[in-house]
């Protein structure tokens, strides 16, 4: 009698990014050519478990093929609200982690590979802890704020974006001899901030881990301008804080507060303070979207398919992470215990100072 195929359950959560689908692509085509197993992906991260029956996708091998791989977005779908132990409802918050429990079980799942960010990835190994599931992460966040990692996937993709955003507002500074703030993600971390604003050229680089002086902004742009160069760009990441420590952020409606709007209030500063003409973009979403750069899709690949041998290796409760220029793998409570923000002695703040871009301070 031939043994039974395993089954491996794979979903993502959290803010989708670019990369995703080729993280989807390697996991399928690694766990069915090599190990022989069926894989099956859970709709819009754990919520796909929360319906009975659960709302999934087959994935077979045939559909991996490399339009995937190119592709933006995620084919599962994602969700970064409402943690499954404390979902809102509208007469308030319950605790759904026995149904999605119950939801992996009915599905007859071995075992269990979840994309997703910090908080994501917190929740998940939760739940696995809870259901006896055997669960490896794959870190996935446009922040790169993941502990434990170098790189997590869909990072470079915004940086590559945000660096080409800075590559177009130059020309058209220089036409009308401005000031361009330009206003990146990164919700607690500034590497999106610091990343392509070396890669682009900026000239003010203002990340929440570096509180700043409005004053030493505005002499360097001055300064700037004194030696004959009549634009400056300055990109600002979305959590900066204004003059009194507060980070600007809007009520969606659902009531979740988002960052946004701290680049309008740096970029009137900027204006009021060098009697400069400034103008203000935005970059909120682009940033996630459209194709994976090459980088994500070699990264997104190599965990796809390192998750995958963890599990055959009956490796569990496991980080695949990005070091040392290699794919490896950690404890999950590693990974989840410790963030990753901006180094301050690291070695992008030493370039950024070294070419004389200012960081506020
Ligand atoms: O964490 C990823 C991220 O893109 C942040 O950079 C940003 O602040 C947030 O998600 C936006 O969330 P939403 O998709 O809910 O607008």
């Amino acid at each position: 009698m031939t043994k039974p195929s395993k089954k491996l359950g794979l979903l993502t959560s959290g803010g989708d990014c670019a990369g995703l689908n080729a993280v989807i692509r390697a996991v399928v085509t690694h766990a069915t050519r090599r190990y022989g197993w069926d894989v099956i992906g859970i709709c819009e991260g754990t919520h796909g478990l929360i319906y009975d029956p659960p709302h999934i996708v087959p994935l077979s091998i045939d559909k991996m093929d490399s339009e995937l791989l190119r592709r933006g977005g995620t084919i599962l779908g994602t969700t970064n609200k409402g943690d499954p132990f404390a979902f809102p409802t509208p007469t308030g918050k319950v605790d759904l982690s026995d149904d999605i429990i119950r939801g992996f079980k009915k599905l007859g799942l071995d075992m269990l590979i979840g994309v997703g960010g910090d908080g994501s990835l917190s929740i998940l190994k939760r739940l696995a802890d809870k259901g006896g599931i055997k669960l490896v992460g794959i870190p996935k966040t446009i922040d790169n704020d993941v502990g434990a990692t170098e790189m997590s996937v869909g990072f470079s993709t915004a940086v590559d974006i945000a660096t080409e955003a800075l590559d177009r507002l130059q020309p058209t500074a220089a036409s009308h001899n401005r000031v361009m703030v330009l206003e990146v993600m990164g919700r607690d971390a500034g590497h999106i901030a610091l990343n392509s604003g070396i890669a682009g050229g900026a000239d003010v680089i203002l990340m929440p881990e570096i509180p700043y002086d409005i004053e030493k902004v505005a002499e360097h742009i001055n300064t700037i301008r004194k030696n004959g160069r009549n634009f400056s760009l300055v990109i600002v990441s979305e959590a900066v804080t204004t003059k009194t420590g507060k980070k600007i952020s809007k009520v969606f409606s659902d009531q979740q507060k988002r960052l946004g709007g701290i680049g309008d209030y740096i970029g009137q500063q900027i204006a009021e303070k060098c009697q400069a003409e400034v103008r203000v973009t935005v970059l909120g979403h682009v940033q996630r979207g459209g194709q994976p750069s090459a980088q994500d899709r070699v990264i997104a690949s190599a965990m796809g398919v390192h998750a995958v041998d963890c599990l055959a290796q009956g490796k569990h409760d496991r980080m695949v992470c990005w070091r040392y220029r290699r794919v490896e793998d950690v404890p999950l409570t590693e990974a989840i215990a410790t963030y990753r923000d901006v180094e301050l002695d690291g070695p992008l703040v030493a370039t950024a100072r070294g070419l004389g871009i200012c960081l506020g301070d």
